[in-house]
């Protein structure tokens, strides 16, 4: 498909100007309406080039929108991107892909009803540390990787957040929203799917009815085995980083601040790395996918191997046991393509 793209974005929340900011970065398309319930938030987002709708439904007749993304509460991605698949659009939704597998199974099936790309916005790929943590471990410079920690320790916030982060019922909760980031960059760059998983979710901090802190051991298909250790505390020290553990030697990358290092002489070393805007690249990536030049980095099937082993840590922390994950992911080529 040539010709400028339309963009709709659906959902005009915390998360929306960098959806916004990507589509503006991304050559070949065009921010022509945003649909928010909360009308101000997307008169706010549309500014002034673009049209501003309380009902999605209606921005969807639009023949002049091409491409959607989805920035809106978990609970409400399935349905939504549904809809959208059926209305002809291309689709950019958030992680995690959906609450439940059947979700994720209407979302794929619509999909291919449609003939429509269906994209899983796991943005922390994307990152240009993430990319080079992936193309070193692949490189074989530090030997064959072991085991990675992944650390992820913020302040929960909890007087800023909307009331559906608040309940697990509505796909609320830090697991759902950040495990996703987690699972998806630390399986990525160790390059293998999950096999099974040891977990604990609990929301120690807060005493909410989602949760606050999480503790998961991964076992993966290749072998290697990563801890993913998350904490919304109320009050502590921020870190965001994994580190990944090698036959001959050890690399550490911090999405956020642009930071990858690999141990020199006993201590980290970190090597210069170009920024991009993650959220743009993904974008590009669809664009290039929907135009036929590129593949798509996340494939639906891998936004619902995600789901599985979130669900599967939640399963694994009501029964005290380990969870085999019954499902396959293949992990798409971005960064390893590209860079
Ligand atoms: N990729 C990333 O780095 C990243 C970062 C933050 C959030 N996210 C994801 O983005 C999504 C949104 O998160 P957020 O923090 O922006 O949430 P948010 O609650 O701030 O925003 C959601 C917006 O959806 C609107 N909304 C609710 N129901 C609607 C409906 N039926 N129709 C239209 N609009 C509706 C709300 O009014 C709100 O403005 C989530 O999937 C989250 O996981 C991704």
């Amino acid at each position: 498909m040539s010709g400028e793209l339309g963009v709709l974005i659906i959902g005009a929340g915390r998360v929306s100007r960098a959806h916004a900011h990507a589509v503006r970065e991304t050559p070949g398309t065009r921010l022509v309406a945003v649909a928010d319930i909360a009308l101000d938030r997307a008169e706010a987002l549309a500014g002034e080039g673009a049209t501003a709708y309380v009902d999605y439904l209606q921005a969807l007749e639009r023949s002049d929108v091409q491409v959607v993304m989805i920035a809106l509460p978990h609970n409400l991605h399935e349905s939504v991107t549904v809809r959208s698949l059926r209305a002809g659009k291309h689709v950019f939704v958030e992680k995690p892909m959906a609450d439940t597998i059947e979700e994720c199974d209407r979302m794929i099936d619509a999909a291919r009803l449609a003939d429509r790309l269906l994209f899983v916005a796991h943005t922390q790929r994307y990152f240009a540390s993430t990319i080079e943590a992936k193309r070193i471990l692949q490189s074989g410079e530090i030997g064959r990787p072991i085991f990675a920690t992944d650390t992820w320790y913020k302040a929960f916030g909890i007087e800023t957040r909307p009331p559906w982060f608040l309940d697990r019922a509505q796909g609320g909760g830090m697991w759902l929203m950040n495990g996703a980031h987690m699972i998806d960059r630390t399986c990525w760059v160790l390059d293998s799917d999950v096999e099974s998983v040891k977990a604990w979710i609990g929301s120690p901090f807060h005493g909410i009815s989602a949760d606050d802190a999480n503790i998961a051991l991964l076992r993966l298909r290749n072998g290697c085995h990563a801890t993913i250790v998350h904490a919304g505390f109320r009050r502590g020290v921020d870190r965001c980083e994994v580190e990944v553990t090698c036959t001959g030697g050890m690399l550490l990358f911090d999405s956020y601040s642009n930071r990858l290092a690999v141990d020199e002489a006993g201590a980290y070393r970190s090597r210069p790395l170009t920024p991009v805007h993650p959220m743009s690249a993904e974008l590009q990536n669809l664009v290039g996918a929907i135009r036929g030049e590129d593949v798509l980095g996340v494939t639906p099937e891998w936004g619902r191997h995600i789901v599985d082993v979130l669900l599967g840590c939640e399963e694994s922390t009501r029964t005290g046991r380990e969870v085999t994950i019954r499902s396959r992911g293949i992990l798409g080529p971005v960064g390893a393509s590209r860079h």
